[in-house]
């Protein structure tokens, strides 16, 4: 737990919300270093890690179902602030002899709540009459005495409470959320007014000290890195390098799906400029043969998965004295892969971020980017000298262009959707939203149409631009760039590339299309 590098230190106790890590996230902006751990975690843990504020988060139980989670009661005992948001309001104000209901009116979704008095420290500087965000059919509908009722909705009396003797906040709504219209006031308040974070956590202070780590765990023993290109295992190649420098062996599988470019980019970049010890490895052939006659998407996936843990194998059994290998792993995939019973901090599985490695693989991991999200990891990669081309990429998915050619993967309709592709990233380049682009990319379609070119008659393919704005992958809605950007990228795939002779957009959304179209 909490090797997230820092002395100031906001635990998260996490009762399985979904918001657990929009709180992480929000805590950070407000630069304090936090984890979210386990609701299993005690007080005299809490202490050891020192805790200088707790947030007890929501969670989709009531607190009387039979596997509600509970918590270590002590905590609010160990006068440090713990500030209750949700369900982590009602199993503070249970512990301390206060009762929970069901309420008769739920409230859902956008409330109203009236300050019952504007002095209070957690709501300095926010109006008295504010919208809040619930998702929560339970109340707390009875406080001890020592709790005292500091705002109320038109049907929720108890909507924020204080207790002084305990330094307690309960918050019946979600601060974290950006429907809460406090301007992120009430967080903030939370840890500077109240808890009296500092707010100096810097990412790059991360560095010096993820080095440091990482030189410690290693000692003299060898790292070895397969790097795809992408942001996540960039950012962990250059920092181990420059903890360990020729101790570390980076390995690149070219699969033969990559983007224009983008091979000879990553052994320029690694290979040449920053002088890794970069073994560059050409599968292509190998893929292909694989994929000869694969044409449904989920055969295709496994045929590229297989055929990478095979090389990956073939790869890291040159490297006999390695003992380390180094992963991407980002915070997001930490949490997501737990339970708030065992914690982010439990194991995840070891091939977890890697596009599939195998499950008996020998080697212990190192993991330097496990405690952040990712555009902490993109600072940390513009801090090492990471040039944009690579901190700022899109996310490209492990089976590549595979799986944004419909149908059979060949080396020909490789090289046509390449051509394609390319001009849509240079022209999407030149829109002044480009950097609000999720992802941007051609997908080639087996379906052929008529056109003609000069006074040829021709029946090509056709080319659909998928460009996405997102947040995390999980849902997107389509982008429409200006007409000029379209109309250039339609014309010149039309012109320069042979092959396609047509260009449609898809306005599709996530839910309920996927972003990729395999
Ligand atoms: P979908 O298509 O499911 O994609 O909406 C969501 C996000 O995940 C990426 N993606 C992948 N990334 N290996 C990856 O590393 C994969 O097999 C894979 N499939 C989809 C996709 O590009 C998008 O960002």
């Amino acid at each position: 737990m909490a090797s997230g590098l820092n002395n100031q230190f906001c635990a998260i106790i996490d009762f399985g919300s979904q918001y657990s890590q929009l709180i992480a996230r929000r805590v950070r902006e407000n630069r304090v270093y936090c984890e979210i751990l386990p609701c299993t975690t005690t007080a005299s843990q809490l202490r050891d890690l020192g805790a200088q504020g707790v947030i007890l988060s929501g969670g989709p139980c009531g607190v009387y179902d039979d596997d509600a989670p509970t918590f270590d009661a002590d905590i609010l005992d160990m006068d440090v602030p713990v500030l209750g948001i949700c369900y982590g309001m009602q199993v503070a104000c249970q512990a301390a002899g206060g009762q929970v209901t069901a309420s008769k009116e739920r409230e859902y979704g956008d409330t109203t709540i009236f300050l019952n008095e504007t002095d209070n420290p957690i709501f300095h500087g926010c109006d008295d009459r504010m919208q809040v965000w619930m998702s929560h059919g339970d109340r707390v509908n009875e406080i001890s005495s020592d709790i005292v009722p500091i705002a109320h909705t038109e049907n929720t009396p108890l909507a924020a409470v204080y207790d002084a003797a305990h330094r307690f906040w309960g918050l019946q709504f979600h601060p974290e959320v950006t429907h809460t219209q406090d301007e992120g006031k009430i967080l903030n308040n939370f840890l500077y007014r109240i808890c009296r974070f500092s707010g100096d956590w810097e990412i790059q202070d991360y560095v010096s000290r993820a080095v440091a780590e990482i030189r410690e765990k290693v000692g003299t023993d060898r790292v070895v890195c397969a790097l795809s290109g992408g942001v996540d295992s960039s950012v962990v190649a250059m920092l181990i390098h420059k903890a360990i420098g020729d101790q570390l062996t980076c390995f690149f599988i070219d699969n033969g799906l990559l983007r224009e470019g983008e091979a000879e980019q990553v052994c320029e970049v690694f290979g040449n400029q920053f002088g890794l010890d970069f073994r560059f490895i050409d599968a292509t052939d190998r893929f292909l043969e694989r994929l000869a006659g694969v044409t449904d998407p989920e055969a295709k996936r496994k045929a590229i998965g297989h055929q990478f843990i095979d090389e990956f194998r073939e790869a890291a059994s040159q490297f006999k004295d390695a003992r380390f290998l180094a992963q991407g792993t980002l915070y997001p995939d930490v949490i997501e892969s737990v339970s708030p019973f065992e914690g982010p901090s439990a194991t995840i599985k070891s091939h977890h971020n890697v596009g599939g490695l195998p499950e008996d693989i020998d080697f212990e991991l190192i993991e330097p980017l496990r405690f952040l999200f990712k555009d902490e990891a993109r600072v940390i990669g513009k801090e090492v000298g990471l040039p944009d081309e690579i901190v700022q990429r899109q996310p490209f998915p492990g089976p590549g262009l595979g799986i944004r050619i419909v149908g059979e993967v060949t080396r020909d309709r490789l090289q046509i959707l390449r051509a394609a592709d390319a001009i849509v990233q240079e022209e999407l380049l030149g829109w002044s939203r480009f950097r609000d682009i999720w992802q941007g990319f051609a997908v080639l379609l087996p379906v052929r149409s008529v056109g003609v070119q000069g006074d040829q008659r021709t029946y090509d393919c056709t080319a659909a631009l998928r460009i996405v704005e997102s947040t995390d992958g999980m849902t997107a809605n389509w982008m429409l760039p200006p007409q000029e950007i379209l109309a250039r990228i339609s014309n010149r795939i039309c012109n320069e590339v042979q092959g396609i002779n047509r260009v449609v957009l898809d306005i599709s959304s996530k839910p309920p299309s996927t972003i990729e179209w395999e």
